[in-house]
């Protein structure tokens, strides 16, 4: 059905809710992306930092992304809009991070795409070989581009048949299953010989590397992995009906993501250390260790591997479809498109921004901008610069412009639900995030080798204010 005027979609059902928001939040930035910041960072004391981070800002900026989405039935530029036309800058910067996002994500849902059928074609057979054969595969001009573009266009079915049909609907399905066999695989992962001295390196915090800049890895990680400071949330709020009890759900969807960090952590480290290899690799990780992990197995180890990347690929899913409805939302919102027309301009621009930064780690690798090449533009601007200064831009919108009546009716739906830690929440959101995200960052930025890259990216946001009244 194409509605871009009328009446709003609706979540189909409670669960329905649940699992897409979780599955937005469960993503490849917990078994991807986490293990390898984990290993770069030094173990525990980051994994500490993270769900410091996840559990006290985190939870409350989801919170109120949540209120806003529901309260205004709006995504993310219409929601701010709605309360003043000085703050939709703060929206643009959320539809641009989830288009920003958009450029590296679908190039590793690819490459876990590819590894689903890797696993049974001989990926497993010499697990000398298997770095090697990851390195060459990534960075070929022809492979990873198609596994990508194949990745993307599923993003675009789920999204063109829009939330409860598509997005609920497969979420429903694919977020258990991948649940089910995360515990499995963990478990596998713990009872290798020598996995203690992975579950050492992830649970015995050393905090003596630690820098600015794991606190703002940490802070970056932590938005980026409960889908946050991008106005997806508030997106998938706007979708939600009158009788939910927002912050409960917020804290079970924050519970359930921090769990599969930490699951996939159990799952990785143990099993890296058992075969001595580097825990600070870099984003081959999960790509290398794991199929290592399975090629040990014997005639069983594909099957396992087959099932592995699977279980990866829907969770990326799940994550990928929200960015890109977060894009979807704004034209449909804002633009007056409709859905099908709306999601075929997003797919379309983003099979190209997929292709420059899958490029960019062969065919163009020398290409540089702002010192790094596409993949790592687009990572780097969200996760250390975008992301928590839309958490930032929301926190002190939440709790300095929006009316503290109106959030107190919104998160109680209206008195007849009890959210006892309101005040609290609203001291958080009001007054502890702003001056922990100002601080995080000042130190992150400081202490960061990206230093043109990060002025490029924090004056794009002051060009956005900027021109905000025109957005
Ligand atoms: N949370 C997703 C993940 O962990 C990524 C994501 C970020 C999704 C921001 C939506 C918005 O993979």
């Amino acid at each position: 059905m194409e509605k871009s005027q009328g009446k709003r979609e609706n979540w189909g059902s409670r669960f329905g809710f649940l699992m897409a928001a979780a599955g937005s939040a469960v993503g490849l930035g917990n078994i991807w992306r986490f293990p390898y910041m984990t290993g770069k960072n030094g173990g525990g004391a980051f994994i500490l930092i993270y769900a410091v981070f996840a559990l006290v800002i985190g939870l409350s900026i989801m919170v109120a992304e949540f209120a806003i989405g529901r309260r205004t039935s709006l995504a993310a530029v219409g929601a701010y809009k709605k309360y003043s036309k000085n703050w939709t800058f703060a929206g643009v910067l959320g539809v641009l991070s989830a288009f920003f996002i958009m450029g590296f994500y679908p190039v590793v849902g690819g490459w876990s795409l590819a590894y689903i059928f890797k696993s049974v074609t001989g990926l497993l057979a010499d697990q000398g070989a298997i770095e090697g054969i990851f390195g060459s595969f990534i960075s070929a001009s022809g492979e990873p581009i198609i596994w990508m573009a194949i990745y993307l266009f599923i993003n675009v079915f789920i999204v063109a048949k829009g939330v409860a049909g598509g997005i609920e609907k497969a979420s429903s399905i694919l977020m258990p299953t991948l649940f089910v066999l995360f515990i499995f695989i963990a478990i596998r992962s713990v009872t290798l010989p020598g996995a203690g001295a992975g579950l050492e390196f992830i649970f015995k915090p050393d905090f003596s590397e630690v820098t600015g800049s794991t606190f703002l890895a940490a802070l970056g990680q932590a938005f980026f992995s409960l889908s946050l400071g991008m106005g997806c949330m508030m997106t998938y709020g706007s979708y939600l009906n009158k009788e939910e009890n927002l912050p409960n759900n917020a804290l079970l969807v924050t519970l359930m993501d921090t769990s599969v960090a930490l699951l996939s952590g159990i799952a990785i480290f143990p099993a890296l250390f058992a075969f001595g290899m580097e825990p600070a690799q870099g984003p081959g990780l999960v790509f290398v260790v794991v199929p290592s992990l399975f090629a040990q197995m014997g005639t069983l180890g594909p099957l396992f591997s087959v099932v592995f990347f699977i279980a990866l690929t829907v969770a990326a899913l799940t994550s990928s479809v929200s960015l890109l409805e977060v894009v979807v939302a704004y034209l449909m919102d804002e633009r007056q498109m409709p859905r099908k027309k709306s999601v075929s301009i997003a797919g379309g621009i983003m099979v190209i921004t997929g292709m420059l930064s899958s490029l960019s780690m062969g065919a163009l690798s020398g290409v540089s901008i702002f010192g790094v090449g596409f993949f790592d533009f687009f990572d780097i601007l969200t996760d250390k610069i975008f992301l928590a200064i839309g958490g930032l831009l929301l926190a002190v919108f939440v709790g300095w412009f929006v009316n503290k009546e109106d959030l107190k009716d919104e998160l109680t739906n209206s008195g007849t639900v009890s959210f006892g830690l309101f005040e609290v929440w609203y001291g958080v959101v009001k007054y502890v995030i702003p001056v922990a995200i100002a601080i995080v960052a000042v130190m992150g930025i400081m202490a960061i080798e990206q230093t043109s890259l990060m002025i490029f990216g924090v004056g794009l946001i002051v060009l956005l204010a900027a021109i905000s009244k025109k957005l």
